[in-house]
C-alpha cells in the first residue's frame, strides 16, 4: 500500500489526524484522501501543514454512498481505513441517536459503497481496515484474563453497542459479499490532537487553567493506555498485511487506574511547569458522580496482532505521557486553548459536569 491512494474516514479527529500524518510520513509514495463531516470532534487545524499534493481534505458525511463511491473512483483508492464515528462514551448517554446513525448506518454506507466499486472493479480495493474498540467485549473484572479475538461481544454503553453492530457488519460483508475487510478492535489512545473532552487532554487543559480534575466515582478504574502513534503503526500493518476477514486486537501493554494516570499527569506538570506559589496540581483531583454503567476494566491480549503482524507497542506510559504532556504545553498548547474555547466545548462541560457535583465521595 506504501505507493497508493488511501481513504481515510475521519481523518480529521484525533486518530485519523495522527495516522494521515504516519502515513504521508511513512510513505513517501503514499497519497491519502480524508474524508471527515468535522462534527465537534474534528478539526482541518488537526492536519495543518499536510498541503502537499499528496493529501486531499474532503468535508463529507460517511452515510452518503454516492459521494463515497464518487471519491473511490475519482481517486482510484486501493486501502480504506474506517475510522468516522461518534466516539465518546458519556455524549452516547446524552444522545444515543447519532451513534447509531454515524457508526452503525454509516459504516453500513461504506461498505455499500466499497461493495458497488468491486463489482465494476474487482482487482481495485485490496483491503479495507475497519477500526473498532476494546469496548465491544464489555467489561472485565479484577482478576479477569485480557480480551482476545475470540471474546464474546458485550457491549454496555449505547456507544460501544454502536461499534459492535459496525462491526457486525462489516465481519458480514467479508463473509457475504467477499470483500477484503480487516476489523481492529484497541485500546484507549492517547496523544496529540486528542479532543480535549476526552481523559487526558482534559485533565491537563482543567490542571492549567486552576480547575477541578474530574475523576468519575472512585477512579480505580482501569484502562490499557495505547500511544497514537503505535496505534498508527499497526493500522497500516493491518492495511498493508491484515488477511481479510480477520480480527487484530492492539493493545497498549500499559494497564493502569484512572486515578494513577492523572496523579501521573500532575506530577509531570509539576515537573515540566512547576506553579510559582507551590501549588501542587494534584490537590484538583476530585472525586464526581459516576457514569452510568462504567465499565470497570478493559485489558487487551496483543499475542496474535505480535504473531501474525509483528505489531507491538513501542512507547511505555511514562514515555508516552512526558510526549503527551509535553506537545500539549508546547507544540500543541494554542490548538487545546483554541479547542477549548470553542462553544460546543463549554456546553459540553455545563452538560456533563454539572450534575455530577464535585464534592469528594
Ligand atoms: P474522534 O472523535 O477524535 O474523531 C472522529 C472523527 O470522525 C471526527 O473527525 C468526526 O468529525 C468524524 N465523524 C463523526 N461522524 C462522522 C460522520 N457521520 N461522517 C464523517 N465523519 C464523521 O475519534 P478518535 O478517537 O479519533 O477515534 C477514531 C476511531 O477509532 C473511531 O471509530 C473510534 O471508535 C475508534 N477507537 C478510538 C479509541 C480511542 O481511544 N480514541 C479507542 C478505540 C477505538
Ligand atoms: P474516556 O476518555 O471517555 O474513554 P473510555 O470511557 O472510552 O474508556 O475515559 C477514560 C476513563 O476516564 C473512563 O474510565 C472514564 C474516566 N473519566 C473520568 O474519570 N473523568 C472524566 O472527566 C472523563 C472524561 C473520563
Amino acid at each position: 500500500m506504501a505507493n497508493e491512494t488511501i481513504l481515510v474516514t475521519g481523518g480529521a479527529g484525533f486518530i485519523g489526524a495522527n495516522l494521515v500524518r504516519y502515513m504521508l510520513a511513512s510513505w513517501p509514495n503514499a497519497r491519502v484522501v480524508t474524508l471527515d463531516a468535522l462534527t465537534y470532534a474534528g478539526h482541518t487545524a488537526n492536519l495543518a501543514g499536510l498541503e502537499d499534493g499528496r493529501h486531499v481534505f474532503i468535508q463529507g458525511d460517511i452515510r452518503d454512498q454516492p459521494l463515497l463511491v464518487g471519491l473511490l473512483r475519482e481517486h482510484a483508492v486501493r486501502g480504506v481505513i474506517h475510522l468516522a464515528a461518534e466516539t465518546h462514551v458519556d455524549r452516547s448517554i446524552v444522545g444515543p441517536e447519532v451513534f447509531v446513525q454515524s457508526n452503525v448506518l454509516g459504516t453500513l454506507r461504506l461498505l455499500e459503497a466499497v461493495r458497488e466499486v468491486a463489482q465494476e472493479q474487482p482487482e481495485q480495493i485490496r483491503r479495507v481496515v475497519h477500526v473498532s474498540t476494546d469496548e465491544v467485549y464489555g467489561t472485565l473484572g479484577a482478576e479477569d484474563a485480557a480480551f482476545t479475538p475470540r471474546s464474546r461481544y458485550a457491549p454496555r454503553s449505547p456507544y460501544s453497542a454502536s461499534k459492535a453492530g459496525g462491526d457486525h457488519l462489516a465481519r458480514a460483508y467479508f463473509h457475504t459479499y467477499g470483500l477484503p475487510i480487516v476489523v481492529t478492535n484497541c485500546s484507549n489512545n492517547y496523544g496529540p490532537y486528542q479532543h480535549p473532552e476526552k481523559l487526558i487532554p482534559l485533565m491537563i487543559g482543567n490542571a492549567l487553567a486552576g480547575e477541578p480534575l474530574p475523576l468519575y466515582g472512585d477512579g480505580r478504574q482501569v484502562r490499557d493506555w495505547l500511544y497514537v502513534d503505535d496505534h498508527c503503526a499497526g493500522l497500516a500493518v493491518a492495511l498493508d498485511q491484515g488477511q481479510p476477514g480477520e480480527t487484530y486486537l492492539f493493545g497498549g501493554a500499559n494497564q493502569t487506574t484512572n486515578l494513577e494516570l492523572v496523579t501521573a499527569i500532575c506530577d509531570l506538570l509539576d515537573e515540566l511547569l512547576p506553579r510559582a506559589d507551590g501549588f501542587r496540581y494534584g490537590a484538583l483531583i476530585t472525586h464526581v458522580a459516576d457514569r452510568p454503567g462504567h465499565d470497570r476494566r478493559y485489558v487487551v491480549d496483543g499475542d496474535k496482532a505480535w504473531q501474525t503482524l509483528g505489531w507491538q507497542p513501542s512507547h511505555n506510559l511514562t514515555e508516552g505521557l512526558r510526549k503527551t504532556v509535553a506537545w500539549y504545553l508546547g507544540a500543541g498548547a494554542e490548538w487545546l486553548a483554541a479547542r477549548r474555547a470553542e462553544p460546543e466545548y463549554q456546553d459540553w462541560l455545563e452538560e456533563n459536569y454539572d450534575p455530577r457535583g464535585g464534592a469528594d465521595q
